[in-house]
C-alpha cells in the first residue's frame, strides 16, 4: 500500500477543482487503455461542490460520459426523493445537469424493503459492469470518499458490523447512533480500487483527520484508517480548516 498523498487547499472550492483535475487526468489515462472508466461517488455534503462543477455546462460537455460508469459508495435506506437520499443530492447536482446516459449511472436501491436483496442486486450490477475475473474483486478506477468527524467513511461507522465485512461487496449496515439503516460498499471493494480520493473539509473534521493521518492505527475507532488499497493510491484532498491540526503536510498549495 503506497503512502497516502495529502494535499491541502485554501477552500472547499479549490479542493473540488483539484479533484476535477485529477478526475479528468484519470479519464484521459483510462481512455487510452481500455475505454470504460468506473467511479464510485460518496454522498454527504462535501462532494456536492465537485458534482456541481462536473454538472456545469462548461465542464460537463468535455467529459466523455458515454465511457464512464458511475456507482454509489453508499446510500441511506430512504426513498430516492427523500431529502436525506444521497442519490437525490447526486441527481440534483450532477445527473439532472450533465449528459450522462441513464444506463451509465447505477443507483443503489437502498429503499427496497429487503435490504439483503438490494445489496446482492447492487453487487451483481457491479459484477455485470466491471466484469471481474472469477473469484476476483471488482476494481473501480476511482472512489470518492468523505470522512465524518467520527472517522467513518462510506457508511462504515465505528463499531458497526459492516466495517468487518470481508466477503460481501455490498451490504446493509444499521447505524445505531443515527437510528438509520444504510447500504454501503465494503472494505474489500474499496481496497480493490485503483485510486481513492478522500475529500475532507471543515474545522469539525480537524481532530479526527489528525488522528486518522498522524495518530496510531486505531481502525476500530477510525474506519477511514482501514481504507488501504491493496494495489492502489490513496489521496487526501483537504481544506485548511480540516488540516489545521496536521503537523506533517505542506500548507495550502493553492
Ligand atoms: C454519507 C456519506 C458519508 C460521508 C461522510 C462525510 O452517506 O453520509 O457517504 O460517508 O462521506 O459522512 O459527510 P460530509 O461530506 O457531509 O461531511
Amino acid at each position: 500500500m503506497s503512502k497516502p498523498n495529502i494535499r491541502v487547499f485554501s477552500s472547499l472550492e479549490e479542493l473540488s477543482w483539484a479533484a476535477l483535475t485529477r478526475f479528468e487526468e484519470l479519464i484521459g489515462l483510462e481512455a487510452k487503455e481500455k475505454k470504460r472508466f468506473s467511479v464510485a461517488l460518496s454522498g454527504g455534503e462535501t462532494p456536492k461542490v465537485l458534482y456541481e462543477i462536473l454538472g456545469s455546462e462548461a465542464v460537463s460537455i468535455r467529459i466523455p460520459w458515454h465511457d464512464i460508469h458511475l456507482f454509489q459508495v453508499d446510500e441511506r435506506c430512504v426513498r430516492p426523493d427523500h431529502p436525506q437520499s444521497n442519490y437525490r443530492m447526486i441527481r440534483e447536482a450532477l445527473l439532472s445537469r450533465a449528459p450522462i446516459p441513464d444506463p451509465n449511472f447505477h443507483r443503489m436501491p437502498a429503499e427496497w424493503p429487503d435490504r439483503q436483496r438490494a445489496s446482492s442486486h447492487y453487487a451483481e450490477e457491479i459484477r455485470r459492469v466491471l466484469r471481474p475475473k472469477e473469484g476476483e474483486l471488482p476494481r473501480l478506477d476511482l472512489v470518492l470518499l468523505g470522512m465524518g468527524a467520527d472517522g467513518h467513511t462510506a457508511s462504515l461507522f465505528p463499531g458497526t458490523p459492516a466495517v468487518d465485512e470481508q466477503v460481501l461487496w455490498v451490504r446493509e449496515n444499521y447505524v445505531e447512533k443515527l437510528k438509520m439503516h444504510r447500504l454501503t460498499l465494503t472494505l474489500p471493494v474499496l481496497n480493490a480500487a485503483a485510486e481513492i480520493i478522500f475529500l475532507v473539509s471543515g474545522d469539525e473534521k480537524a481532530e479526527s483527520l489528525r488522528e486518522v493521518l498522524e495518530g496510531p492505527m486505531h481502525p476500530e475507532k477510525y474506519p477511514a484508517q482501514r481504507v488501504q488499497p491493496v494495489q492502489g493510491q490513496v489521496s487526501w484532498f483537504v481544506d485548511e480548516a480540516a488540516a489545521r491540526l496536521l503537523s506533517r503536510v505542506p500548507r495550502s498549495v493553492s
